[in-house]
Parts: structure tokens; C-alpha cells; sequence
């Protein structure tokens, strides 16, 4: 069976994976990527697209943000609307001065690939990890099958980057490894448009029939999604009727219109808080969506993958340049501190804009209660701010 040996062994060619590559490439640090779907998969997927402003910072510091920089779109406020009133969260303004930038996950993906890829560096697509084992050894090896084949890849530390359905935190020990998770009653579901957005900044809204956003990937391309059972059956959403209802929660007192277009992608994401418990065991280190799950409303998903690789990224050039390992055994500590509180705020917020149908209207009004006290008090804008543009990576 083919053995190879590298340094950093990384499972998962997602944002995770695909950034801690780039990182350790420019440190000099040798690492494999392991991918199982293929690259037009990955390079498809549609997904999210908020970058906080350190993880846009993240991908220029990787050498990597060139694009970004050019297509993105810049923004500095969102808009809140509820009761059918518009109000504007300025963000920049809050916050320091920082930004968000509106990419697509794929071009994140896209970008990191092609730059793998140029410096020639080994990033195996359609390479299935079967197993990780040896992870209470300094040798730990990913066993993956590629074109027909088993091979055997030896490493000095493993990077499960694999996501949430991946093998990495399946092989931490079952007595070590403490899970908390929350699933909604709810799911969301999104589009994509060949049509112009209606607005130049997000619009979050909270409406009885339930939740809807509206976003964008392009000044062309609208992303917007609707608040829906978590078992929504896509055959029972025409076109029109998405648009209608898009329409009906995202109207406000000023005659808002949503520009139609041709519907490219639809889809229906299930909501999921999870957060896995350590981290790190031996020499296998979990990442991004491998290790938590945060549901959509706060756009912390990537960020949050970029943020583990920022921590991880440093322990190991540290060790391999002064042989300390002092930022590897402190990783999962360091890493879940702000884990944990993009948590919070993604339930936060989730829990303030949907529809539960648990709510009774006491509830309902405790809601609009609470937005109304948020969106005009400076502090309650604050803290919407300094959230959404992303806490400090360390
Ligand atoms: N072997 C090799 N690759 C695997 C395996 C396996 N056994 N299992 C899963 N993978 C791959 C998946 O095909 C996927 O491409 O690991 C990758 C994980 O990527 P992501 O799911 O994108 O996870 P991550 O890099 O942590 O990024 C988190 O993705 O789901 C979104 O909202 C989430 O924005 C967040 C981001
Ligand atoms: C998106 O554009 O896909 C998006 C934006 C903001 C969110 C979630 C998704 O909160």
C-alpha cells in the first residue's frame, strides 16, 4: 500500500482545511490535503458568504485576497426590520471602523484552491479518508482511498478539517469527547437569483409568518432565504410562491419591492447549534465545522473556521520553528472561548428574529419588545456591531 509521510496531515479541503494549508505553506510547514468530493464539487457548493473583517485580513495575510478585495462587496451597516419598520445597524461606525465583506464561500474556496494548486503543493481531490488512527502517537496516520487505491499518509500532527459529517471527530476517544448541541424546530430556504438585490445592505427580518433575509453575491445575484419547517418539502415552493412570500415578510410602511428574477439554486438547510468538547486529542486537532456548528443567522460559520486556523495556524509555526509546543496543548482552550461566544450570539439572534411556534403571544411580543429596545439604544446596537463584524480572533 502506498505510504507517504508529511508534517501536517490535513483531512477536508473546505475554508478550514484550505486556509491552514496556505498558512503553513507560507511558513514553510509541508502539509497533505486529503478532499473526497471532487474539485468542481467543492468549487459548486453554494454556501454562505459574510467575511468578518479579520477574515478578509486572514485571507490577505495568506496571500490570497487579491479577488476578494476586488469583488467583494464592502459593507458597513445592516438593516433590522420588524413591525414592518426598517432599522439600520451601523456597523462600521460601531465598531471601530471595521467592515464585512459580502464573498461567496466558493470563491473563498476557489481562490485557496487555484493558489494550492499554483505552488504545486499535494491537494488530493476524490481521496475518501477511511480512518485515522496512531492519534496517541507522535506518527499518526489517515488512511483514504483515491482512484481504486488505499494509501496510507503519515503525519506529525493530523488537521481533521472534514466538517460535520467528516471522520476526524469520529476517531476522538468516545470517553473524551463531550458534545452540547441544540437543534431548532425550523430550517431555512435559500435561493439564489438572477436578479438585482433590493437593497444594497442586508435586511433581516422578523415577521409572524417567520423569519426571511435578504443577500447577495453580486450587484446581479441575490441570495435570500425564508424561515421553513426543517422537513420542507421543495416540490410544494414554486418560484412564485417564494417570491410571494419573500415579498410578504420582507414588505416595510415604504412600499419595499423585491426585483424577480430567474431562481439558479434552491435549497433547505436544517438549524443546528453543536460545539464539541476538546478540541484537540493527542496529535489530532479538530477545525471549523468538524468541531461546531453555529445556525446561519449570524453568518459565523466560516468566520468561525477561519478563527481556528488563525489559532492553530500559530502553534504550529511556533512549533516547528522553537519546538514549543506550548500553543498546541493550549489550542482547544484558546479556540473555544471564542467558539462559544459565536455560539451565543448565532442562538441569540436566532431565537430574537424566527417564528417558534412553541411562542405564545407573549412571547411574540417579548420579541418585538426586545428589538425595538436593541435597534434604539446605542448599547444594543453595540453589541449587534461588535458581534457581526466579528470578536477579536485571539
Ligand atoms: N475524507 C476527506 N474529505 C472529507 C471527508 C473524508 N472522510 N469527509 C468530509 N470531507 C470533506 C468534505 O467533502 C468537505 O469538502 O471535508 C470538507 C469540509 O468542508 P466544510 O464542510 O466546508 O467545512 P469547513 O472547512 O469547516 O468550513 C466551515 O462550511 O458548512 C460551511 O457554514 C459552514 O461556512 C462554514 C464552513
Ligand atoms: C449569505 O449571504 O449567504 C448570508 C448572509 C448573512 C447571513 C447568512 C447568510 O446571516
Amino acid at each position: 500500500m502506498p505510504a507517504t509521510r508529511t508534517q501536517v496531515g490535513i483531512v477536508g479541503a473546505g475554508p478550514a482545511g484550505l486556509l491552514l494549508g496556505q498558512v503553513l505553506a507560507n511558513a514553510g510547514i509541508d502539509s497533505v490535503v486529503i478532499e473526497a468530493q471532487s474539485r468542481a464539487y467543492v468549487e459548486s457548493r453554494v454556501r454562505a458568504g459574510l467575511m468578518e473583517h479579520d477574515a478578509c485580513q486572514q485571507m490577505r495575510d495568506a496571500g490570497v485576497g487579491a479577488r476578494m478585495d476586488r469583488e467583494g462587496l464592502v459593507h458597513e451597516g445592516i438593516i433590522l426590520r420588524f413591525g414592518g419598520t426598517s432599522h439600520r445597524i451601523p456597523l462600521t461606525e460601531l465598531s471601530g471602523g471595521r467592515q464585512v465583506r459580502v464573498y461567496g464561500q466558493q470563491e473563498v474556496v476557489k481562490d485557496l484552491i487555484a493558489a494550492r494548486l499554483a505552488a504545486g503543493l499535494p491537494l488530493h481531490f476524490e481521496a475518501h479518508g477511511t480512518s485515522i488512527t496512531g492519534i496517541d502517537t507522535p506518527r499518526p496516520v489517515i488512511a483514504y482511498r483515491h482512484q481504486g487505491q488505499d494509501h496510507q499518509l503519515e503525519c506529525d500532527i493530523v488537521a481533521g478539517c472534514d466538517g460535520f459529517h467528516g471522520i476526524s471527530r469520529a476517531a476522538m476517544p468516545a470517553d473524551v469527547l463531550k458534545v452540547f448541541e441544540r437543534v431548532y424546530p425550523f430550517g431555512w430556504l435559500g435561493i439564489l437569483a438572477d436578479a438585482a438585490p433590493a437593497s444594497h445592505e442586508l435586511i433581516y427580518a422578523s415577521h409572524d409568518h417567520g423569519f426571511s433575509l435578504l443577500s447577495m453575491r453580486s450587484p446581479t445575484v441575490s441570495r435570500l432565504y425564508l424561515q421553513c419547517a426543517p422537513d420542507e418539502d421543495l416540490s410544494e415552493w414554486p418560484d412564485s410562491r417564494i417570491w410571494d412570500e419573500l415579498e410578504t415578510r420582507l414588505a416595510d410602511d415604504q412600499g419595499f419591492r423585491l426585483t424577480r428574477g430567474p431562481i439558479t439554486q434552491k435549497g433547505i438547510t436544517p438549524l443546528r447549534s453543536f460545539v464539541a468538547e476538546p478540541l484537540r486529542h493527542g496529535t489530532l486537532f479538530l477545525l471549523g465545522d468538524a468541531a461546531h456548528i453555529v445556525p446561519p443567522t449570524g453568518a459565523k460559520g466560516l468566520n468561525l473556521a477561519f478563527a481556528d486556523v488563525h489559532v492553530l495556524g500559530h502553534a504550529l509555526i511556533d512549533r516547528y520553528r522553537t519546538g514549543s509546543n506550548a500553543g498546541l496543548d493550549t489550542y482547544s482552550a484558546t479556540a473555544l472561548r471564542r467558539v462559544w461566544k459565536a455560539e451565543r450570539f448565532s442562538w441569540w439572534l436566532t431565537t430574537l428574529m424566527h417564528r417558534f411556534d412553541s411562542h405564545s403571544p407573549f412571547e411574540r411580543r417579548m420579541q418585538l419588545a426586545e428589538l425595538d429596545y436593541l435597534t434604539t439604544s446605542r448599547a444594543g446596537m453595540t453589541t449587534i456591531a461588535e458581534n457581526y463584524v466579528g470578536l477579536p480572533l485571539l
